[in-house]
């Protein structure tokens, strides 16, 4: 495979911010959820890495499941048209549920997936994201727990794609634009 170095610009957030940030939202939702059933609802496939570090930062005992939903396809724009890919094998009625996600960009797939989690009888429904785009926002989503507030540029790494690459970078990163260009 190629050297991604060069079609990265800058590193927005290293692995050790992220890290630590997700280290205390877990501090956060373990107060907050204490003697409580929490169900964190992981959204495929980008939040994968948010998940595995987020819910092994977390003290409490918690359940998983994970729905896939896709917006974005190959491009590097939302289509607004969200697709369930894979939907939840959990039963809402009555649970706790935090939905984990690596990014609000245009926040049209968490207002989709939260209109779409509202009639299903969860107790309390929450989010948590790992990064936020302020100006790129489309529909207001009430995210309780951000990790960190980022300019409207398009971001790769630590789960985020472009085109399905640049997922496992362990930083998340500006895509430099020869790449998409
Ligand atoms: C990306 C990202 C979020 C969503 C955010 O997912 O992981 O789920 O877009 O964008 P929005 O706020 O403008 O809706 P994508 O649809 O690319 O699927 P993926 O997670 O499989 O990469
Ligand atoms: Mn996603
Ligand atoms: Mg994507």
């Amino acid at each position: 495979a190629a050297d991604i170095s060069d079609q990265l610009s800058t590193v927005l957030v290293t692995e050790e911010e992220i890290q630590r940030k997700l280290a205390e939202l877990a501090a956060r939702v373990d107060a907050d959820y204490a003697g409580k059933d929490l169900l964190l609802v992981g959204v495929l496939k980008g939040a994968v890495m948010v998940m595995a570090d987020f819910a092994r930062s977390l003290q409490s005992d918690i359940t998983m499941d994970w729905m896939a939903v896709s917006s974005y396809g190959a491009g590097t724009k939302s289509s607004g048209v969200v697709q369930i890919r894979k939907d939840l094998d959990t039963d809402l009625h009555g649970k706790h549920v935090l939905i984990v996600e690596d990014i609000i960009d245009s926040g049209l797939t968490l207002s989709w997936l939260l209109e779409n989690f509202a009639s299903r009888g969860a107790e309390s429904i929450e989010v948590l994201a790992l990064l936020r785009k302020p100006e790129a926002a489309k529909v207001k989503i009430d995210c309780k727990y951000v990790g960190f507030d980022i300019p409207n540029e398009f971001v790769v790494g630590y789960g985020l794609d472009y085109a399905e690459r640049y997922r496992n970078l362990r930083d998340v990163a500006v895509l430099a634009p020869h790449v998409y260009a």
